[in-house]
């Protein structure tokens, strides 16, 4: 699952208590275990290893340069979603050629820098996208390639309504008989050519099953355009292979393997897949601290000092982060992580930020040990979609990032300032 584990009833990321850390660096804090990002990578991998398909991380998910470095150093291609995704990925060393550059609204600028730097693939959204990025490429005198994203129709009852792609009526991709119809149109092109099937149907999807029915979908389309006499030699399949928010609840990586790779072999096909929360979420937490406890009506608040601004989830998509102290009694020493916890002496907390909204609440109606301001509460489960959607909101500068590599720890970005909040603002220039 991942290296946040407790010793001794302290909790640890790897070999660094997570108390020491917040001593150093302060609170709040995302800290991410470099081991678990490299166990998850591997394990992925391993797991689809016999169609030997070209990894692309979704740097959306959790996208500090020195993540995206330590993957790429591991062979990691990564999924973009801009231009300012792709300058990450420039600048942390990761492998152009093993680039997908997905996302409905490139623009001029975001589409010249793809082709510029050599990336391995655009998915492509629209016919209007395609036209446009063929004109710029032969403006360019270069060529691109192309995969039509494709929206099968399909979608897990389970994934949240704000994060579903995969059917019909989405701004994704086209659907089947539209997907024909583009390569009928541009399945010739010069500038752009266009050989690969692009699928996403949302995330966290938490079972192989959507992805069986997608997957066969776009075979079925792969073949009838082979026989029309198209080139299609490469099928990503997307994301969305769930992570641990709750200890047993998310298939492991063989059981969507077992399900995904007998449809794909020998079907001569390069296959791209891009996981993001899988390999991110578990890899990070957000640690805080108590400011108050506070009753109100029959409910008791733990007021901590982040919040929405930090960790949009579960205001955003209801998501469940398993939130505990990072020091426990022994019998508080958590041997699950799950929504219900069934120990003796706890007690029910709505767990709050300080964010002027009602919606700003972490956590609503846990059990957890008894808690008092100035303690310290991880949120687990943080890495995927955490700080990259985190906001300045209210003006609260954003936390620091920390990286623990055994019994090693650094802050890989420093916490935010009052004068960061300003910077942008300090010079007013005429236009
Ligand atoms: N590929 C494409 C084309 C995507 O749009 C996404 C995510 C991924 C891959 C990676 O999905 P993952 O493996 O991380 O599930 N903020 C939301 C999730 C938004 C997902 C956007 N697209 C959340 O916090 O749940």
């Amino acid at each position: 699952m991942d290296f946040f584990q407790y010793r001794d009833g302290q909790l640890f990321c790897e070999d660094v208590a997570v108390d020491d850390i917040m001593a150093k660096v302060g609170s709040p804090v995302y800290i991410y275990s470099k081991a678990t990002f490299e166990r998850h990578y591997d394990a992925l991998a391993s797991a689809f290893a016999e169609l030997d398909p070209i990894v692309c991380y979704s740097i959306k998910s959790c996208g500090n340069l020195n993540i995206i470095k330590l993957l790429a150093k591991r062979g990691c291609g990564m999924d973009v979603v801009s231009g300012g995704e792709l300058f990450r990925a420039q600048q942390a060393g990761a492998d152009m050629s093993k680039i997908v550059y997905a996302g409905v609204g490139k623009t001029d600028p975001e589409i010249e820098a793809g082709i510029e730097a050599g990336i391995g693939w655009f998915n492509i959204e629209s016919e209007a996208e395609f036209e446009n990025i063929s004109a710029i490429a032969k403006r360019l005198g270069k060529t691109a390639s192309g995969a039509v994203r494709v929206n099968p129709d399909v979608y897990d009852p389970k994934t949240h309504a704000k994060t579903s792609t995969g059917r019909k009526e989405t701004k994704f991709g086209v659907d089947i008989e539209r997907a024909k119809r583009f390569f009928e149109s541009y399945g010739h092109d010069e500038h752009c050519r266009l050989t690969a099937i692009h699928l996403h149907i949302g995330s966290p999807i938490y079972s192989p099953e959507p992805y069986v029915r997608a997957i066969t979908k776009a075979l079925e389309l792969i073949d009838g355009l082979r026989a029309s006499g198209y080139t299609v030699d490469t099928l990503d399949i997307g994301g969305g292979y769930a992570a641990d928010y709750e200890t047993g609840k998310s298939p492991a990586y063989t059981a969507y393997a077992e399900a995904i790779v007998p449809l794909l072999r020998g079907r001569d096909l390069r296959v791209i897949i891009e996981p993001g929360r899988t390999i991110s979420g578990n890899a990070g937490v957000l640690a805080c601290k108590v400011s108050y406890i506070k009753t109100g009506g029959s409910k008791t608040f733990a007021i901590v000092d982040t919040g929405m601004h930090h960790l949009i989830r579960p205001s955003f998509y209801e998501g469940f982060h398993f939130t505990w102290p990072t020091k426990v009694a022994d019998e508080h020493v958590p041997t699950a992580r799950a929504q219900e916890m069934d120990m003796p002496g706890l007690q029910t907390y709505d767990v709050v930020g300080p964010i002027c909204e009602t919606s700003d609440t972490l956590a609503k109606g846990r059990k957890l040990p008894p808690l008092k301001r100035g303690d310290h509460l991880c949120i687990f489960t943080a890495g995927a979609y955490g700080m990259v959607m985190a906001s300045n909101y209210n003006a609260m500068p954003r936390p620091a990032e920390v990286l623990v590599d055994g019994g090693e720890a650094a802050v890989i970005r420093r916490r935010e300032t009052y004068d960061d909040l300003v910077e942008q603002e300090r010079r007013v220039t005429a236009i």
